[in-house]
């Protein structure tokens, strides 16, 4: 009797697909010009808390204004907001979701997660106990978590992937003269994906291309510490006084995070066109990470990106960190410019330093 030769398994490709988008900011508007006059409790004061003006925050970084939260609302609160629209456009009940992914840096409290809050908050936490990943890659964490989403459903572990970016940056805030060149930056936001396994196994729809890095050596070059888990105690300031309380808001070296960011994201745009064979007629749009007008022109003249195809939100919400690229996506197709089935090109850089790039179709 002949021997069997070796039994092979072909599993059948799983290819995955954006069901849904949905984003979500708060109604709150604040002008480069109010935010000068903005105390802590963000009320405006008589006089100026912070010596900085339209014309500089528009002129170096493209801002115009940015929304703010009333007190009370957690970032948990926007991100259900955002999923429960993007679960509305993939036509999907929440009981559906068997994972969430959250990608935040300012999380509800420090734990648990976001990610737990969500799910409680979109009534299915005694329902389907389905896992709750929080991820922290600031704003590159959309990015990480679609390649997270995707090797999740390729692997057949997941069917219904809830993907979020969510923040409340506005409570964060140094509003004095020290924290402006951080504080004019940020707004609040969050945007959504639901993503599944795709109907069709065409390789040039659904999430085609994801590559994500990190360099921790600038680490300290973009951060908040707040505390320090070496110390005892590890808070170690009076988080009042001004004077000592430095650590409770973000620190960054403006100037290396830009040089840097306009480099990673040039050369992450470049490699997903190389490595998928794409040229700007197979792309729809340009989604870069929304920090600076100014680092996105240079990206788009390094990477010969047709200025028609860059799409922008940053004069109107500032940097929303993780939700960068969902909300800006939504926001243009809200405005009927993105369109079923368009391509998009993103690219995100962050602190870590964090940054990669991704192809997909909405
Ligand atoms: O999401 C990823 C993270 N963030 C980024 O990608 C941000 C990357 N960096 C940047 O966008 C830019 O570096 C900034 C917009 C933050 C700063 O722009 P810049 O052209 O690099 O300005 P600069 O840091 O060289 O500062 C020039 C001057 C300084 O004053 P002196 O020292 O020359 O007197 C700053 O103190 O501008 C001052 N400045 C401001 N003035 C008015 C900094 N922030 C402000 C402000 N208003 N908000």
């Amino acid at each position: 009797m002949a021997a069997l030769g070796p039994v092979r398994y072909h599993a059948p490709m799983i290819r995955t697909a954006i069901l849904g988008l949905g984003s979500y900011v708060p109604d709150r508007v604040v002008t480069n010009d109010e935010l000068r006059f903005l105390d802590d409790k963000h009320e405006r004061q008589a006089e100026p808390t912070i010596n900085t003006d339209d014309a500089w925050i528009q002129q170096r970084t493209g801002i115009r204004e940015r929304r703010y939260v009333m007190p009370g609302v957690a970032t948990s609160d926007l991100a259900v907001q955002a999923a429960t629209r993007a679960l509305a456009d993939a036509g999907c009940a929440a009981t559906d979701i068997d994972c969430i992914i959250v990608g935040t840096l300012s999380p509800d409290i420090f734990f648990p997660g976001v990610g737990v809050f969500l799910q409680r908050k979109l009534g299915i936490a005694d329902k389907t106990s389905c896992p709750c990943y929080d991820i922290r890659q600031q704003c590159s964490a959309f990015l990480y978590g679609l390649q997270m989403a995707d090797a999740f459903i390729k692997s057949g572990m997941y069917k219904r992937v809830l993907l979020v970016g969510a923040e409340i940056h506005s409570h964060s805030m140094d509003y004095s003269t020290r924290g402006r060149d951080v504080t004019a930056l940020f707004g609040d936001g969050a945007g959504a994906m639901v993503l599944g396994p795709a109907p069709t196994d065409d390789p040039r729809s659904g999430v085609i291309y994801t590559k994500v890095h990190a360099d921790g050596t600038g680490a300290e070059n973009l951060y908040i510490k707040i505390f320090d888990i070496a110390k005892a105690p590890y808070l170690a300031y009076d988080t009042r006084d001004r004077e000592v309380n430095k650590d409770i808001y973000p620190q960054m070296d403006g100037k290396r995070v830009y040089v840097r960011a306009v480099r990673e994201m040039n050369l992450a745009t470049q490699r997903a066109l190389a490595e998928t064979g794409f040229t700007w007629d197979d792309i729809d749009w340009f989604v870069p990470h929304q920090a600076n007008l100014r680092i996105n022109e240079q990206v788009a003249a390094l990477a010969k990106i047709p200025a028609e195809k860059c799409l922008h939100t940053i004069q109107f919400y500032g940097n929303t960190t993780a939700a960068t690229v969902p909300l800006t996506i939504d926001h243009w197709r809200q405005a009927g410019k993105v369109k079923k089935g368009d391509r998009v090109l993103s690219t995100v850089f962050g602190s870590g330093f964090t940054w990669g790039a991704a192809i997909f179709t909405v």
